[in-house]
């Protein structure tokens, strides 16, 4: 596995340190009294949604969807497809949207949407990743782990062709991988 990696992006250890802060964050922020239902998004979200989760030290409801964005073999997204959604677990609740990384938006954009549509008492959202170059204007995050280049990574829960998110550190991939 290592020996596809060509260069370390965001070794582990510093990913550790923000996920801490970003918890942190996230305690100021919400109630300790009203909670938060965290919605994150499979299978990417995976890992930094159980490091972020225990960071928060605030009553949580967790909800898990599947959406899935890069069919097969593919750096290209082709538009989010829906496997495993929602049902009314938002409604009324301060939810927070996690996901591992802000690409060109779609998925956030379709998934911003699904649960707005569930009638949330707030809703904001968290990415670990997100890549300055396509963030559309329209698709916020209100928290952001790390605003990174327009390369193709992996690790930390993020995949190519479903391989790599094991991966302990947030690495570039050697291109004759794809
Ligand atoms: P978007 O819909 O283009 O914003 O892409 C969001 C999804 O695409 C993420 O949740 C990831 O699963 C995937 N994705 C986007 N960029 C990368 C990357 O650099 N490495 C791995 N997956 C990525
Ligand atoms: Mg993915």
């Amino acid at each position: 596995m290592k020996e596809d990696i060509v260069r370390i992006l965001i070794p582990d250890s510093r990913i550790k340190a923000r996920v801490s802060e970003l918890g942190r964050e996230m305690a100021d922020i919400y109630d300790s009294k009203s909670g938060l239902t965290i919605v994150a998004i499979l299978n990417g979200a995976l890992i930094f949604l159980a490091d972020l989760m225990r960071e928060i030290p605030l009553k949580m409801r967790i909800s898990l969807m599947t959406v899935s964005s890069y069919p097969d073999a593919s750096v290209e997204s082709r538009g989010p497809k829906l496997i495993a959604g929602l049902g009314d677990e938002v409604r009324d609740r301060h939810v927070l949207l996690v996901d591992d990384i802000l690409d060109t938006g779609n998925t956030l954009r379709f998934v911003q949407r699904e649960i707005l549509d569930r009638g949330p008492a707030s809703l904001r959202t968290c990415v670990l990743l997100r890549k300055t170059a396509k963030a559309p204007s329209d698709v916020k995050a209100d928290f952001v782990g790390f605003d990174i280049e327009d390369e193709f990574v992996v690790g930390y829960g993020l995949d190519y062709n479903n391989l790599y998110r094991n991966y302990p550190h947030i690495g570039v991939l050697r291109p004759e991988v794809y």
